[in-house]
């Protein structure tokens, strides 16, 4: 056993140290270094021979405990449990390996599984089965006072009738669409923008006008000219590192999109998926922070920061609309489950969400950091990018007459995934742009990934066959 306390845990490494402890104890388990009912360390002994927290032993212990590797006799210490050895080598080794900087959601071991199972078991000691009926189709009241507090500390002052809790903020665009707009109004978006509020309009058969987005917001003047035109139901609109893009809004910009809007009599949609993880500086405001008109519907997801399954958000709806909303909102889900939001109001009330936050934040900093790192040493001098100032998204062009979707394929060949210009616009099959995500590509990765995707990006440049080739060109091979 003395071999648990040669255990190395890296405290630099964005792993929890409690998952680094479950890994090397279960990795000697499989690799029968530990036997089977050899009883493991106090977890006191072991915390002070690896220098951790008890905290992180007893959460290693639980996790083996879960995962079926050892088992508690209770006054007598945690034992390893004889396994099939087999079967969980074969497990452990079919680890995929696709690079994947398409995907913008954080991945399954940066959840806080065990925080939440906690405040889930607290809720359902407590609610009994209260927290399985159908919730006030507006959300829990005591989470919609709980998120008036933190969005408070954000300069957003609202009240907490005017919060609308969504089951993600896909829904909440969806629903909003629902309420707004009729078959073929108009409504604006920044071009590119975000695939799934692309969808939703196209699905209420609203006719979408695309104003360019620049690297400090969108295109005031051409949006001005539009909005002389045309008459949108809203302008839909990311401030803070619009996806795709990752560029935000200057102050200027924010402040003269709401005096349009007011000139104008629009209405705004902000979508914030992400304004909390500010890289450089803390300029991240949101439009409803300076909104004095009531003119714009907030609309906040938790997914890019926290769990995308647990299928939760919220919206801050204008008055005039709140009823429109709440019957839209029926008729979509009845209600968000109450059991997740119970559990996230104690989340928040237990300050887990800010511990959470700077967790994330440290982590993501680094990839961030590794990726502009990667940038600079690999990616060749042809391919340009404006710098984003926080989030997750990096957005990159060929030069003039290369498709990105031509490279796509070269790179999906070598395990390398990310995603191709076209389709974040409404009607490009191809374009010159693509988006990389650092959401769920770990730092080693990251590295390997931007030197792969840099030698396949030299060699595309260089072949003929890529060159000279427009948006509306006709087939990839
Ligand atoms: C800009 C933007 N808005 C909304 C969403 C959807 O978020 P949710 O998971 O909260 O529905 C996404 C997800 O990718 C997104 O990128």
């Amino acid at each position: 056993m003395d071999i648990i306390y040669s255990i190395k845990l890296n405290k630099e490494k964005e792993e929890y140290l409690y998952k680094q402890l479950y890994n090397e104890i279960k990795k000697l388990i499989l690799d029968n270094m530990l036997k089977a009912e050899v009883k493991l360390p106090p977890i006191r002994k072991l915390s002070q021979a690896l220098n951790v927290n008890n905290v992180t032993v007893v959460n290693a212990y639980k996790l083996l405990e879960q995962n079926g590797y050892v088992y508690k006799k209770v006054g007598s210490g945690t034992f390893v449990k004889g396994l099939d050895i087999k079967e969980n080598k074969k497990n452990l080794t079919n680890n995929s390996n696709i690079i994947n900087f398409a995907d913008a959601s954080p991945t399954p071991d940066l959840f806080p599984v065990e925080e939440f199972k906690l405040v889930l078991n607290d809720v359902l000691d407590r609610d009994k089965g209260n927290a399985f009926g159908y919730q006030e189709i507006q959300g829990y009241s005591d989470l919609r006072n709980s998120i008036k507090n933190y969005i408070n500390k954000y300069g957003i002052n609202t009240k907490k009738d005017s919060i609308q809790i969504v089951s993600g903020a896909q829904q909440g665009i969806d629903i909003i669409s629902k309420t707004l707009i009729d078959y073929g109004d108009i409504v604006f978006t920044e071009s590119p923008t975000y695939t799934g509020a692309i969808a939703a309009f196209k699905s209420r058969s609203a006719r979408i006008i695309e104003v360019p987005i620049l690297n400090d917001g969108i295109d005031i003047k051409t949006l001005e000219n539009k909005l002389l035109n045309f008459r949108p139901k809203f302008i839909y609109v990311m401030p803070n590192f619009q996806n795709p893009t990752g560029y935000s809004y200057s102050n200027y910009k924010k402040e003269k999109l709401l005096e349009l809007a007011n000139k104008y009599n629009t209405l705004i949609i902000e979508d914030d998926y992400l304004s909390e993880l500010s890289f450089t500086s803390k300029k991240n405001t949101t439009l409803k922070t300076l909104d004095r008109n009531d003119k714009v519907i907030y609309i906040k997801s938790f997914s890019k920061i926290f769990m995308p399954g647990l299928r939760l958000g919220f919206a801050i709806i204008p008055d005039s609309l709140s009823r429109d909303v709440l019957s839209a909102k029926h008729t979509s889900d009845i209600s968000t489950s109450g059991l997740i939001q119970r559990a996230f109001n104690l989340y928040l009330k237990k300050n887990k969400w800010e511990k959470h936050l700077i967790e994330m934040e440290a982590i993501y900093k680094k990839r961030y950091r590794t990726m502009q790192e990667c940038i600079e040493k690999y990616l060749p001098n042809e391919i340009k990018y404006s710098e984003p100032k926080g989030g997750l998204n990096f957005w990159f062009s060929l030069p003039d007459g290369y498709l990105s979707e031509k490279l796509y394929l070269l790179c999906k060949d070598k395990d390398i995934l990310f995603i191709p210009g076209s389709n974040f616009y409404v009607k490009k099959k191809y374009s010159k742009y693509f988006r990389l995500s650092i959401a769920s590509v770990s730092n080693k990765n990251i590295e390997k990934g931007m030197k792969m995707l840099s030698e396949i990006i030299e060699k595309f440049l260089k072949d003929p066959k890529n060159k000279n080739l427009t948006e509306d060109y006709k087939t990839l091979i």
